[in-house]
């Protein structure tokens, strides 16, 4: 699939912005804080309805104006074409129409246009802490899953619930009854995100494997491990609820729940090493690439479909190993990368110049 066009009004640094992509390569150009990243930011945002770097939508909105901010995006895919269109009001609160229907919840929007983000906060996934590894998990599971999504929307409300309850609790020894309560569905959510991401490690093993290998010239091998605390995975209900049971006390000392798969992480190894810890920087690096890769070929295996990527500000952190690596996998998809300069030619990409907030294609 490809973005076709998106239009963006009022939106970050732009008062108006119309942009043709090609189907292929594009590059995006431009000096420091021109622009670049915010005009990612807006098809990031169509794709997953949340930005990539900013928590609320408000926060969107041009600066100083009253009116609200609109992306609009052309989404082509194999046997169909589809418009996003979201708007965010001046009070921050947005609103999503889908081929101009409105719709009632975010779901709906998963799966709309798949993207693949790569920025340099990506580039540190896995030398970072286990929050960017579960958001790598779980943003690629919320693109092809709307259950995915709501039901990590419940566990995440669940969890806020236990954790009041927990904090709470001191004083009032009856709430054990309502932590029962919320712990039914509690247990039911996590059990469904565990097994889901525990499969989806599973698809992408064999894919990221394969890249490693080619990025390492056979050199290194990679594992990947979805580390879960209910090691039991034939009874993951069970383990839970045992689990949360042992955890209880210790839990309403420190008000906050120790027991879920929001503790969860991804374990990364090559032999016996620890890659996530212990890796070079150059191991991390490929491991970071070879994860990305995997993530673009199991979604094409999946569904048919290529994914839109979007190459945030990475190519300088990668060698020109690394660099021909991604250009190969990423043959036949559609490109999106922004960096300050490039020597690509009008032959081999579609190239645009931001400068006074204006996007220009150089043709
Ligand atoms: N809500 C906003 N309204 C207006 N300008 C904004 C807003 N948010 C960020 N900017 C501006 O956007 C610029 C950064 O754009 P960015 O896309 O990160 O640049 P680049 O990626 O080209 O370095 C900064 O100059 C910043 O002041
Ligand atoms: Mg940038």
């Amino acid at each position: 699939m490809f973005v076709k066009r998106i239009v963006v009004n009022n939106f970050l640094s732009y008062d108006h912005a119309d942009v043709t992509f090609g189907e292929a390569l594009n590059i995006i150009t431009g000096a420091n804080a021109s622009g670049k990243t915010n005009l990612i930011d807006g098809i990031y945002f169509a794709s997953v309805g949340r930005s990539s770097r900013h928590n609320r939508d408000k926060e969107l909105i041009k600066w100083e104006t009253e009116k609200g901010a609109r992306v609009t995006l052309l989404v082509q895919k194999k046997f169909s074409r589809h418009t996003i269109d979201i708007y965010i009001d001046p009070q921050g609160k947005k609103r999503i129409a889908v081929d101009n229907i409105p719709i009632q919840r975010m779901g709906e929007l998963m799966g709309v246009l798949n993207v693949v983000f790569f920025s340099p906060t990506e580039m540190r996934l896995v030398k970072d802490g286990p929050s960017d590894r579960r958001r790598f998990l779980d943003i690629s599971l919320c693109q092809q899953s709307k259950t995915y999504f709501y039901t990590l929307q419940r566990y995440n409300s669940l969890l806020a619930q236990r954790n009041k309850i927990l904090k709470d609790y001191r004083g009032r020894p009856t709430l054990r009854d309502m932590l029962n309560v919320v712990d039914a569905d509690f247990i039911r959510c996590a059990t469904f995100i565990i097994q889901e991401r525990k499969k989806y490690v599973e698809a992408i093993t064999p894919y990221a494997q394969r890249e490693h290998a080619k990025l390492t010239a056979g050199k290194e091998e990679l594992n990947l491990q979805y580390e879960t605390e209910p090691v039991d995975f034939n009874d993951i209900a069970g383990s839970l609820r045992r689990l949360l049971n042992e955890a209880f006390t210790a839990d309403a000392r420190l008000e906050y729940s120790t027991v879920g798969p929001h503790r969860d992480d991804l374990k990364i190894t090559s032999g016996d090493v620890d890659v996530r810890r212990f890796g070079s920087q150059g191991q991390q690096r490929s491991a970071v690439l070879s994860l990305k890769l995997a993530e673009i070929a199991s979604f094409k295996a999946r569904t048919g479909e290529t994914p839109v990527l979007l190459l945030d500000d990475v190519l300088s952190e990668l060698d020109a190993d690394r660099q021909k690596a991604l250009f190969d996998a990423v043959k036949g998809m559609q490109t999106i990368i922004t960096c300050t300069e490039t020597d690509q030619s009008k032959e081999t990409a579609t190239i645009f110049e931001i400068k006074d907030r204006q996007v220009k294609r150089i043709d």
